[in-house]
Order: C-alpha cells, then sequence, then structure tokens
C-alpha cells in the first residue's frame, strides 16, 4: 500500500526521482509525474494500464507558466483561463516542444490546467516541473474523489498518495478548445456549459463521439463500474428486478425508496442540489460497485447546469444498459 499523508516535500522527492504520486484536485485525484521527463510519464500509462493514444493534462500553477509550454493562448481561450483558473476548466493549446510528445500522444495541442487545491499548487509551486496527470484509476474505471479510492486500486504501484481530503467538486474538468476560430468543448465538466458561455458566448459541444481519436476519454464505454450499471425509471426497475428476483442496488438523484435497506441505496442528494450529487457521485457508484449485488439500478438527473456532466458519466458507466 502506498502511504498516504500531506507532506508536499516528500511528494515532491518522489517526483523529483521520476516517480509517481497521487494529487488530490477540486475535480478529482490525480496520478502525477514530472510532465517534461518522458520516462516518469511512461510510468504513469503503465500504472494506469492506459493506452498511448490518449494524451495526458498538464498541471501548473500560475498563467504566466502555461506560456513556457504553450506557443499561443488565443484571446477567447485566455478569457477563460483568466476567469476560470484556478479551476476545473482543461484548455487544448498549441504546444511548444519542451512538452514530450508522449503526454499529448503525438498530437500538436496540448491539455493544460490550473487546479484549485491549495496542497497541489503548493507543491507545483514549489517543483521545477509541470505535472502530467490523468484521473488516478485504472483505464476505463470511476475517477477517484477520496486519497483512498487512491491507494484502493494503485497503492501497490505508487510509494505516495498526497491526502488533500474529498474533492470539492467531484466532476473531471471540463475540456475546451478552438477549432477554426470557434470554441470547443470536449468534455463536458465540473464547469458548466452555461458559465462558459455568459463569458465568451455560444460554444460548440463535440462530447458525443465514441471513436473520437482526439480525446478517448469520451469513449463510450469510460468511467464504469464493475458491475452491469442500468439506467431508466427506478420504480420499473426496481419492480422489475425484484420480480426477477436478480439482487440490485440503486443510486438516486433525490427519491427515497422506503421498502429498500438503507445499505442498498445511495440517495445523491434529497434536497436536489446538483453540485452535491456531483461531489458525491463517483464515490457512490464505488461504494454501490463493491456490494454483493448483481446489478445497480440508477436514474438520469435533470438535463441542466452540472447534470449535463453528471448524466454524460452516467451514460458512458452505463455504456448502452439503458432501460428499453
Ligand atoms: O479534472 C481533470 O481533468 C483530472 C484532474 C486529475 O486534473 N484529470 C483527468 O485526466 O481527468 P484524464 O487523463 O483522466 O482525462 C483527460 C482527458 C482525456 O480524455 C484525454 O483524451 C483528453 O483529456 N486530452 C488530453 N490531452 C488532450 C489533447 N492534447 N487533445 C485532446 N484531448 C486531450
Ligand atoms: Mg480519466
Amino acid at each position: 500500500m502506498a502511504a498516504i499523508g500531506k507532506d508536499i516535500f516528500r511528494a515532491k522527492s518522489i517526483l523529483e526521482q521520476g516517480n509517481l504520486v497521487g494529487i488530490p484536485t477540486e475535480t478529482v485525484y490525480g496520478l502525477a509525474g514530472n510532465a517534461l521527463n518522458s520516462d516518469a510519464v511512461a510510468k504513469i500509462f503503465a500504472v494506469k494500464n492506459r493506452p498511448s493514444f490518449d494524451p495526458l493534462i498538464l498541471h501548473t500553477y500560475s498563467l504566466e507558466k502555461v506560456d513556457d509550454f504553450v506557443i499561443e493562448i488565443p484571446d477567447p481561450l485566455r478569457q477563460l483561463a483568466e476567469k476560470f483558473w484556478p479551476g476545473p476548466l482543461t484548455l487544448l493549446l498549441p504546444k511548444k516542444d519542451i512538452v514530450p510528445d508522449l503526454v499529448t500522444s503525438g498530437l500538436d495541442k496540448v491539455a493544460v490546467r490550473i487546479p484549485n487545491h491549495p496542497l497541489t499548487l503548493e507543491l507545483l509551486s514549489v517543483l521545477d516541473f509541470p505535472l502530467a496527470a490523468p484521473s488516478a484509476n485504472p483505464f476505463g474505471y470511476i475517477s477517484p474523489t477520496q486519497a483512498i479510492h487512491v491507494n484502493d486500486q494503485l497503492g501497490d504501484k505508487i510509494a505516495y498518495v498526497l491526502d488533500g481530503g474529498s474533492c470539492q467538486v467531484g466532476l473531471e474538468s471540463t475540456i475546451v478548445g478552438m477549432e477554426q476560430g470557434s470554441l470547443v468543448i470536449y468534455r463536458l465538466g465540473g464547469l458548466e456549459v452555461g458559465s462558459i458561455e455568459k463569458e465568451v458566448g455560444k460554444v460548440k459541444i463535440m462530447v458525443h463521439s465514441s471513436s473520437n481519436p482526439k480525446s478517448p476519454g469520451m469513449l463510450k464505454s469510460h468511467y464504469a463500474p464493475k458491475k452491469p450499471f442500468v439506467l431508466g425509471n427506478l420504480d420499473n426497475l426496481i419492480k422489475d428486478y425484484s420480480i426477477k428476483e436478480i439482487p440490485f442496488a440503486v443510486l438516486s438523484f433525490d427519491k427515497n425508496f422506503p421498502g429498500l435497506p438503507n445499505s442498498l441505496h445511495i440517495q445523491l442528494s434529497a434536497k436536489r442540489d446538483l453540485s452535491e450529487a456531483a461531489k458525491s457521485l463517483f464515490a457512490a457508484m464505488r461504494t454501490l460497485d463493491s456490494l454483493d449485488v448483481s446489478v445497480i439500478l440508477a436514474e438520469l438527473l435533470p438535463e441542466e447546469g452540472l447534470g449535463r456532466a453528471i448524466n454524460d458519466r452516467l451514460r458512458r458507466a452505463s455504456a448502452g444498459e439503458e432501460e428499453k
């Protein structure tokens, strides 16, 4: 098992040796290594069992620093950076040669983000290099939102997890880039579309392709528990699976089911608060995935604000297993 603690200098020394550390961010925990050291970056792909065609996000601590790694920041993207960094926003920007091709999987743009977490910002500011960090989960599984999640799955492969508590946002960053002069969102995430559009006007959303080589994180089956995950009307589903005598667990937004034992049901937000739901979503999916049941039954949330990103994750987790 990895050690878990709050010692940024311990993390710093491991990273300086070219090894990896679990780091907290406001979105999800990352599996971090020196982004300018190809050997360290190669370890990230190996530990995550991640295909090399799926590029990594480079994390740094200030907008001035970003200039070290990118050729330019087009105006609308700069506007977003100034408004929302540090925060759950990742920008795709033309990379300088100093960024190894392994980080970007050979693409000429690099994904960059300034995370909003005090421990990690402090760590980044004492390092001489930026950190490449994908979510700290095995490829395809649910992202970790607590240090213990990282340890559960990757603890035998890394030495240290920096413990920053439970992630405040709970969904990965929103990824934004530009194509032919227009803004494009490639991944819905912790920064709402509405907040972005309020700043820079209408943006195109291109997250629905199941084979978009630009963003394999958008693969149809991703962010997925190991158990079948079925989406639909919960009252109907519960009736169906009870009749079929298939043991199930339930993930609901605000609904309560008095007949169900508490241990088999997680309610994301009794007061229908989407940020509260986002914050507990991945931990809830993990808990239900660990129960002795055959299937997880869940419902979509309102398709508005953070609900869009939450529903995106729920759909990918179910990978087509919606109620017929
Ligand atoms: O919130 C987050 O973004 C978290 C925390 C740790 O910062 N990181 C994260 O990383 O979610 P990861 O690797 O799990 O997802 C990054 C996504 C992937 O879908 C990847 O394909 C896309 O970003 N991506 C990275 N670099 C890219 C690039 N150059 N062009 C297009 N997509 C890119
Ligand atoms: Mg990920």
